[in-house]
């Protein structure tokens, strides 16, 4: 049995393969459970073990926490598109709830008591002030965050009644990618990669959901945090996770862009015009969120390298023209 396993659910998917490369890469062998729903094979390292499956699913959980001495999981799977939370909530709650207590008793059930879980910047709904803390009111908009929001509950009573340990991270918009792992989704509703759609052929404008914010140029402001510097964390929060259990971090860059500013970052990467199309608001859209990382920062002694805008948009950027066709 090997002693530095872990269980990495969502590990096909965008944050999950990025962190699933770089744990494979500090010597951890990762088994990645991912019923690729919304991942992709491909976007799996060849050298994780990769199991296809439901992070529910008792019986399948029971034999990969019998058969590998599994030391902490690291839980990412979840459904995460915004606008499609507020139409189907049944399923965020199913998936992103019932399924993730499944997990957390099979973790128990076969003596499995660590946690790295992945929350978001959307428990805070419409900020009263930035950058914001970690202590700041929780008002969710919307059943994604809601979802979010009482799972991190369930591991504080799951840490106070049964010695589950969890770090929590709540990402602000991760974005940017490692040479081989990149940011695709279908439907893609996220501004970076839809930004670049347009210098790739793949679409002729970018739709701008509003420039009427109180905002320096009207746009909507928010925090970009590269995926390595997110991975990064994850790999310090499995270090720390015996004196620092149950804590709740941000992970955010602390510096905010506007909408229009990560279009102009595009134009000058990729060498394009990219057209604008100004569309009414997006429902649920706050104007500004930025966090503070202070306490990753303190606590954890996390340092974000390349987080600042060109990294993040140069490395999307070469990702996408490597991968025109996704992962295929
Ligand atoms: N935007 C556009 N045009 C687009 C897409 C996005 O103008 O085609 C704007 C949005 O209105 C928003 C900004 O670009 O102002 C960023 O939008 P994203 O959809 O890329 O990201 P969000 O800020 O909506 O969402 C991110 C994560 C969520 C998380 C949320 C926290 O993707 O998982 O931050 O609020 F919940």
């Amino acid at each position: 049995m090997r002693e530095k396993t872990i269980l990495v659910t969502g590990g096909a998917g965008y944050i999950g393969s990025v962190c699933t490369e770089l744990l494979l890469s500090r010597g951890y062998h990762v088994i990645v459970l991912d019923n690729l729903q919304t991942g992709h094979r491909k976007a799996v390292h060849p050298k994780a073990e990769f199991v296809k499956g439901n992070i529910g699913n008792k019986s399948l959980l029971g034999r990969l926490f019998n058969g590998n001495s599994i030391r902490a999981v690291i839980h990412f799977a979840a459904e995460t598109l915004v606008t499609a939370a507020n139409t189907r909530p049944q399923s965020y709650l199913a998936n992103n709830l019932v399924q993730g207590i499944h997990l957390l008793d099979s973790m128990l059930k076969y003596g499995c008591r660590q946690i790295v879980f992945s929350s978001t910047a959307a428990v805070y709904g419409e900020p009263n002030d930035v950058p914001i803390e970690e202590t700041h009111d929780t008002k969710p908009l919307n059943a994604y965050g809601d979802s979010k929001l009482m799972f991190e509950k369930i591991l504080t009573h799951y840490g106070n009644a049964y010695g589950m340990k969890s770090i929590v991270f709540r990402y602000f918009n991760a974005a940017g990618c490692t040479e081989n792992y990149g940011e695709l989704h279908n439907p893609e509703t996220h501004l970076l990669p839809l930004v670049l759609h347009v210098p790739l052929r793949q679409s002729d404008y970018i739709n701008v959901f509003g420039d009427d914010y109180d905002t320096r140029d009207g746009t909507c402001i928010r925090d970009y945090v590269h995926v390595s510097d997110i991975a990064n964390a994850h790999l310090l929060a499995l270090e720390r996770m015996k004196d620092l259990s149950n804590a709740i971090y941000n992970l955010g860059n602390g510096t905010g862009f506007t909408v229009k500013e990560v279009i102009a970052t595009a134009e000058r990467i990729s060498q394009s015009t990219i057209p604008v199309r100004i569309k009414s608001r997006r429902a649920g859209d706050p104007a500004k969120l930025v966090a503070s990382a202070a306490k990753a920062r303190d606590q954890l002694g996390w340092n974000p390298i390349c987080s600042d805008l060109e990294s993040i948009v140069e490395s999307s950027w070469l990702w996408h023209l490597r991968h025109k066709d996704g992962y295929d």
